[in-house]
């Protein structure tokens, strides 16, 4: 072959959507989990998966020409040693993290949406799906069972900073917004057995997390709502806490979010930012497909606290205490009502957000 002809091969085999879709698909359906009960036909494999037994007849056809599995001159299918890490038991299963109905893999899915960021600089979710993310997969039931199967249930990123950095002891009530499956006020709570608290978060995660919380036995402390924190907040809470939100979230999105709490939080409550800010060293392997894949899902994940100050002021805040600093957190605390002109460099572009 001539080395134009073989660019193109390559160029060709780059950019084919089958391939990386067919090891989706097979992981979402949980193929190698099923064999490796035993050797099965694509019929008693359609049964157990729920599908289609002509078109996963053809997924198999194509998923043994690529090495996943195996067929036996009975036309039962077994899994092959490439295929195994998609089973859920094995010991660095990536089965849930391919899967297209997984909470990463479609994350991941929503990057057809691409041509759509590169000509707008917005997130491609929306594009490819409809709606944004977190939006599609709090209110779609299709992926409760990824939330309860991937949903973290032990404080990470750094969260001890939001435990232990701040002086719980004057407040009473934390409303965790965006609070997810309540893994750090139930963190929080149980630290300091004073604070009584409540969840917010949209549909899906808000049903999971009163569900952990009863289990932990917070009930009588603690409660989740459903709801959006672009629309008013329940007032009543000292604090109202944003852990790891604004990342998601472009400036003008971060500003309303911010301004829905402090509008909540009123004249004696604090709204207490714990960002996460993950720097990716430009040199490190992968780093520009790292960065690229993290500008087209989420668009703004990297603000400084200096600028994390600006988009509080241009809410209406003022930046009342900022806290210790890990790597990969900051803690910055807002005072609502405050004196906006205490605080400097606000961007004129978002002086009427
Ligand atoms: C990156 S996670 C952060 C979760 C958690 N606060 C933490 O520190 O790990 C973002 C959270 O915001 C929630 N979220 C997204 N859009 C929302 C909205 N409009 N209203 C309320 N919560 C939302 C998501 O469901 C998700 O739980």
């Amino acid at each position: 072959m001539t080395t134009s002809g073989s660019n193109v091969e390559t160029l060709l085999d780059m950019a084919d959507l089958v391939r990386p879709n067919a090891v989706r698909v097979a992981a979402a359906l949980k193929l190698a989990d099923h064999l490796a009960e035993h050797p099965m036909t694509v019929e008693e494999l359609a049964e157990r998966t729920d599908s289609h037994p002509v078109m996963l007849g053809k997924l198999l056809r194509y998923l043994v020409d690529l090495g996943l599995f195996q067929v036996d001159d009975a036309e039962k299918y077994t899994v092959s040693e490439l295929g195994e890490p998609l089973r859920r038991d094995f010991p660095q299963s990536v089965g849930q993290f391919l899967s297209a109905e997984g909470l990463f893999g479609r994350i991941e899915l929503g990057l057809v949406g691409l041509l759509h960021s590169v000509r707008t600089g917005e997130p491609c979710h929306a594009a490819a799906f409809g709606r944004e993310y977190w939006d599609e997969i709090n209110n779609d039931p299709a992926f409760v069972p990824a939330l309860e199967a991937e949903g973290t249930t032990r404080i990470g990123w750094d969260a001890e900073l939001v435990v232990d950095g701040y002086d719980w002891t004057g407040v009473s009530r934390v409303m965790d917004v965006g609070g997810n499956n309540g893994t750090l006020l139930i963190e929080l709570l149980t630290r300091h057995p004073h604070l009584r608290g409540t969840v917010l978060d949209l549909p899906n995660l808000a049903r999971i997390a009163q569900r952990r919380i009863e289990q932990a036995g917070l009930a009588g402390r603690a409660e989740a709502l459903a709801g959006s924190f672009f629309d008013p907040l329940p007032g009543g809470h000292d604090v109202y806490l944003l852990s790891g939100i604004l990342a998601d979230w472009s400036d003008e999105r971060a500003i309303s979010i911010l301004r829905r709490c402090g509008e909540a939080a009123g004249p004696e409550g604090k709204v207490l930012l714990a960002e996460i800010d993950l720097v990716v060293p430009a040199a490190a392997p992968g780093a520009a497909r790292t960065d690229l894949f993290i500008a087209a899902t989420v668009p703004n994940p990297v603000r400084s606290v200096d600028r994390l100050r600006e988009l509080g002021r241009s809410a209406g805040l003022r930046a009342s205490w900022e806290g210790p600093r890990t790597p990969v957190r900051s803690l910055l605390e807002f005072s609502a009502g405050g004196d906006a002109d205490e605080d400097v460099g606000m961007p004129r572009e978002h002086a009427d957000a």
